[in-house]
């Protein structure tokens, strides 16, 4: 029997299967790596070849991948992560942080990061960052690829494998436009506050993942007039007077919020918090351990608090 190693294929045709699974096409591969078409499908057809078995199929014009074929990727992505971290532990031992850190995060913390990001740079300039945002859903679904280091988002699932370090708090506030009735109120009820025309996130978001979980808790049901897919886009309706909303202060701190008025509204803010959180199965990147203990080290100054207030 041939030895396994000789069977599955270049690390060449490892990346491309995995480009491959990523973009869910061949044409998405070869734009993701710079190659043309045929070569891609060229050495994925190969690489099936030298596997022995069939690792993709097509169902009508969709290539789909077979329990073979995920195995492969699995491992795949497995071969290809140790040669990165090898690569990058040989660097660190001549003294150079360098590699790729991979993050995703949700919308409320995409105003944020980039800051602390900005500062991280500044003490780690050869390490570049691949920064993704999305909502909890797709931060969720993300998990499943295994290909961030850290996820950031509020609310984590019941999830063993996932290792969990508590990160800022993400208060979710009641907004209204600056001249709405309440404005000016002090102490407003709340069923008063969700009987007004009420602005809210998509299914999938933890914004209202919280909002809902909050006000079912308190038997209120708010009088939902729009559901919004983007933070800045309920600013804006909420601005021009179309509702009121409860949206991250976050996304208030940042890019301006004139125009917005902060209720004083009984049981609110709802106070949440962020994660920061890997998957216990990853081994850390020397990026992502050196950006975490980065992390760590602003939380043993208390800095990232004051960071949050420098920004706003
Ligand atoms: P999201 O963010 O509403 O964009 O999903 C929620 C969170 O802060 O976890």
């Amino acid at each position: 029997m041939p030895k396994l190693h000789s069977r599955i294929g270049t690390f060449r045709q490892l990346e491309i299967l995995l480009a491959v699974h990523q973009t869910g096409s061949i044409t998405g591969a070869s734009k993701k790596l710079f190659l043309t078409q045929p070569t891609v499908s060229m050495q994925l057809k190969k690489l099936s070849v030298a596997v022995g078995v069939p690792i993709y199929d097509y169902v009508g014009r969709k290539l789909i991948f077979t329990q073979a074929g995920i195995e492969v990727i699995n491992s795949a992505r497995d071969v290809l992560d140790g040669m990165d971290r090898l690569e990058m532990k040989l660097l660190d031992m001549q003294g150079l942080k360098v590699g790729t850190l991979r993050l995703a995060v949700v919308t409320t913390a995409k105003y944020f990061i980039p800051h602390l990001l900005g500062d991280f740079l500044k003490h780690y300039p050869d390490i570049e960052i691949d920064f993704k945002v999305g909502n909890r859903q797709q931060i969720m679904e993300w998990f499943a690829t295994g290909e961030d280091d850290f996820y950031v988002f509020s609310h984590p699932p019941e999830n063993r494998k996932l290792h969990l370090h508590e990160f800022l708090p993400n208060p979710l506030i009641a907004i209204a436009q600056k001249d709405h009735p309440l404005a000016n109120e002090k102490n407003i009820p709340l069923q008063l506050f969700a009987d007004q025309p009420f602005l809210i996130r998509e299914p999938g978001s933890g914004t209202r993942y919280a909002v809902e979980r909050h006000l079912t808790q308190l038997g209120v049901e708010p009088n939902v007039r729009m559901t919004i897919e983007s933070n800045e886009a309920i600013k804006h309706a909420v601005m021009s007077g179309l509702g009121v909303s409860i949206l991250s202060s976050h996304t208030l701190a940042f890019g301006g919020s004139s125009g917005l008025a902060k209720l004083d509204v009984q049981h609110l803010p709802i106070m949440t918090k962020w994660y920061l959180a890997n998957l216990q199965a990853k081994n850390l990147s020397v990026a992502a351990h050196t950006f975490l203990e980065y992390v760590k080290g602003y939380e043993r100054e208390n800095m990232l608090s004051q960071m949050q207030e420098k920004y706003k």
